[in-house]
């Protein structure tokens, strides 16, 4: 692909101070971009706008919580204003616990649901009306594998990241006429702080959580960023609605 892609484009990313989306904002950079790095954890962010701009790039830091509706549309407002327009959102911002299904809590339940769900949710609706201003622009968003089938002890997680999925769905089919594509990527498992915290929870039937060892490895979050400008760069300009998996064939199985 050619490599100042997103030249003169601004591109929001959320969860932008590490793992995935630091790669993403990084790598949009360097393909031309201004970078609007949206993040709860403002100093993770800071240090991602830091290395932008230390390799010439544009980027701001928003301190934002994404399950908050109002920090969410601040946030692409807040974007809008500095860097003038918004031509990609990335939605990778996300949170993961494992617990038995029976004995999820409420605050687990919501805090999932809250972030990966309904943060993507009121992201895309704050930036929707700018991104069709454009020509062409994208959301890509980070779903998951356990997006595509079920994973024991992961009932908020699966339930959240299939909800991504058809979101996904539903937006790229409203919004195509109007030249604006969605698509999600599923990854299995990313070395990244999130996996690194991934634990069964107690008395766990390590059985039933065999089919994740099936991901051979661990996929590096530059490779996802490379999914995730590729879905959204005018080269996918036919690709849309999709969930594509980057599990080496899990889902398959
Ligand atoms: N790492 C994996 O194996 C894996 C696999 C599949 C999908 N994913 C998904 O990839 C995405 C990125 O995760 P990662 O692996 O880079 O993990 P990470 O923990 O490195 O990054 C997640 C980022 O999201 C931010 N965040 C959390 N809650 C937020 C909130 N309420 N508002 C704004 N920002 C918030 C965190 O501060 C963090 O910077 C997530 O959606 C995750 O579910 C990860």
């Amino acid at each position: 692909m050619d490599d100042k892609i997103f030249e003169g484009q601004v591109a929001l990313v959320t969860g932008a101070g590490s793992g995935i989306g630091r790669a993403t904002a990084e790598l949009l950079s360097k393909q031309g971009a201004s970078v609007a790095c949206a993040d709860i954890n403002l100093e993770g962010t800071h240090e991602t706008v830091a290395q932008i701009q230390s390799a010439g790039g544009q980027a701001l830091a928003i301190e934002c919580n994404i399950s908050n509706s109002e920090e969410a549309s601040e946030s692409v407002e807040t974007c809008v204003r500095e860097l003038g327009q918004l031509n990609v959102l990335a939605n990778v911002a996300g949170v993961l616990a494992m617990e038995h299904a029976h004995l999820t809590q409420d605050e687990v339940w919501n805090r999932i649901l809250g972030v990966n769900l309904n943060g993507t949710f009121f992201t895309s609706r704050a930036a929707i009306p700018h991104l069709l201003k454009s020509k062409q622009s994208a959301i890509v968003n980070v779903a998951s594998l356990a997006g595509i089938i079920g994973q024991a002890y992961c009932a908020a997680y699966c339930a959240s990241k299939a909800g991504v999925v058809s979101l996904t769905r539903v937006m790229a089919l409203e919004y195509i006429k109007q030249g604006l594509r969605v698509n999600c990527v599923c990854p299995g498992a990313v070395s990244t702080p999130l996996i690194a915290n991934f634990s069964p929870p107690e008395n766990a039937d390590i059985d039933l959580i065999k089919r994740l060892s099936l991901v051979p490895k661990s996929t590096e979050p530059e490779e996802v960023a490379q999914t995730i400008s590729y879905l959204a760069s005018p080269t996918a300009k036919s690709i849309n609605g999709i969930a594509m998996p980057l599990d080496y064939g899990v889902h398959a199985g």
